[in-house]
């Protein structure tokens, strides 16, 4: 049976909570442990629906782990028992084809089913087969997997055509064990990269980041146990941030780091949200003046990250006067504006660039920039999340809207929030999860 959240709109948020560890940089961690045999600890890993389905994939090769008080995970793979991913891993999230690399590493092929993730545009996978070719495996798609074989990765430079985050980790999964030296050019360099890099560091790799998004990787011949803390959540530390201004409320999101958030930070003085910088994290508050319209483009570390665009969209619905966001990252990432719209939102999408420069989707039928009017009131509605970064603006929507609303589809903040549900409660949000007609938390 479906449950859903009912939310009653209108309270500002108030409180502290504490920020998760990053779903976008556990995950990729928990895969790097599959290329050692020897015992590897995470810290700070949240526990949420991805990180689950990440370690049952990881687990279907040979991973063997076990939890360690709440958000400690001890991950070891002696031995890789099988190199195929089960095809029931199919569709649930991107994580399987970073297996690759560690994969063939360890017994020389893979076989991968075809991905899944959030439904945000095409999301190919040409950069991570081509790469993967260079480095000198033979990769094959049939019947809906991906088939890789090579008896010992060597290194390659590599320019990737857009700085892909799955495609540089996918390299630096596989480079970081093979024969000789990798480049990769127009590397991404987003922090959740930056843990990873560190994370390999740990377990014995040698891999240098340069200043112009160029990534040296000297292949080793083993990697050893590490130890490791996972980074913060920027998304969800922005997201709270925002949900705290949107509401007139006031919230400190401990742990939040301001290294990783610059960009979110300028966007949001610009505008003339209120935040506060502590020792312990980022307090966020609505100053009590009215907040100014702003045009803000996504990009690529150290741009503004694409998911930050959903909470960012909702906060214009309440800016006096035009705002727009160009979203340059994902040709189809607006599709949850239709459930604002439903609730009163004023928000047109273009397929034209609306940012300083064109970008990849210009002339190709994506509406990918949007104009937001506001200040719009919002009324409560009945609304089904698409994916995951939407699902956050959902409840930032429903607790600013005027009266009641149900949010459907919650299996997808499931996957990548901890405890969000608790998290709105601790900040005195007026919500519960219902299933049918029975309320099951409150
Ligand atoms: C990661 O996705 C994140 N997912 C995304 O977060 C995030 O939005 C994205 O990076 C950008 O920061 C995870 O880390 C699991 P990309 P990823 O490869 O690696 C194109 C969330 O909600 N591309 O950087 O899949 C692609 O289509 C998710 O947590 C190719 O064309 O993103 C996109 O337009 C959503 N060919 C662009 O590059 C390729 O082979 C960026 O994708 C690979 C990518």
């Amino acid at each position: 049976m479906a449950s859903y959240y009912e939310i009653e709109g209108g309270k500002p948020l108030e409180g502290h909570i504490r920020v998760s560890g990053a779903k976008n940089a556990a995950t990729k961690q928990i895969v790097a442990s599959l290329l050692t045999e020897e015992e590897c600890l995470l810290r700070n890993v949240p526990r949420i629906g991805d990180t689950k389905v990440t370690l049952d994939i990881c687990k279907s090769v040979g991973l063997q782990y076990t939890w360690s008080g709440y958000e400690d995970l001890i991950l070891c793979t002696p031995q890789i028992t099988t190199p195929e991913v089960p095809v029931a891993f199919s569709g649930l999230n991107r994580i399987p084809i970073l297996l690759l690399g560690p994969l063939i590493h360890r017994y020389g092929k893979a076989v991968i089913p075809m991905l899944g993730g959030c439904n945000i545009g095409e999301r190919p996978v040409d950069f991570h087969i081509q790469a993967l070719e260079a480095l000198g495996a033979k990769v094959v798609f049939e019947e809906d997997r991906y088939f890789a074989i090579a008896d010992q990765l060597h290194g390659a430079i590599i320019e990737l055509p857009f700085p892909s985050v799955g495609a540089t980790e996918n390299i630096l999964l596989s480079a970081v064990m093979a024969k000789g030296t990798t480049f990769i050019k127009n590397a991404a360099t987003e922090p959740e990269i930056i843990d990873l890099v560190m994370m390999l560091q740990k377990m014995g790799a040698i891999i240098y980041v340069d200043v112009d998004r160029t990534i040296v990787i000297e292949g080793v011949s083993k990697l050893y146990a590490a130890k490791h803390t996972v980074i913060n959540d920027r998304i969800e530390a922005a997201s709270f941030g925002i949900a705290a201004v949107i509401t007139g409320g006031n919230v400190i999101v401990e742990g939040a780091k301001q290294a990783h958030m610059l960009t979110f930070l300028n966007r949001l003085r610009q505008v003339g949200g209120g935040f506060e910088i502590l020792d312990r994290g980022i307090r966020f508050y609505h100053p009590g003046t009215s907040l100014k319209p702003i045009a803000i483009e996504t990009d690529v570390h150290p741009g503004f990250m694409t998911d930050w665009q959903q909470p960012f969209v909702m906060l214009m619905t309440q800016i006096d006067g035009l705002s727009v966001l160009h979203e340059t990252v994902y040709e189809n990432r607006f599709g949850y504006t239709d459930e604002l719209r439903r609730m009163g939102a004023e928000i047109q999408l273009y397929k034209q660039c609306l940012g300083e420069r064109p970008c990849r989707f210009r002339n190709r039928d994506y509406e990918h920039s949007c104009v937001v009017k506001g200040p719009t009131p919002l009324q409560a509605a009945d609304i089904t999340i698409p994916d995951l970064r939407a699902g956050f603006s959902y409840l930032i929507a429903a607790a600013v809207a005027k009266g009641v609303s149900q949010v459907r589809g919650i299996q997808y903040v499931e996957r990548g929030y901890s405890n969000i549900l608790e998290k709105f409660q601790e900040l005195n949000a007026n919500i519960c999860q219902r299933q049918d007609d029975s309320v099951k938390i409150n």
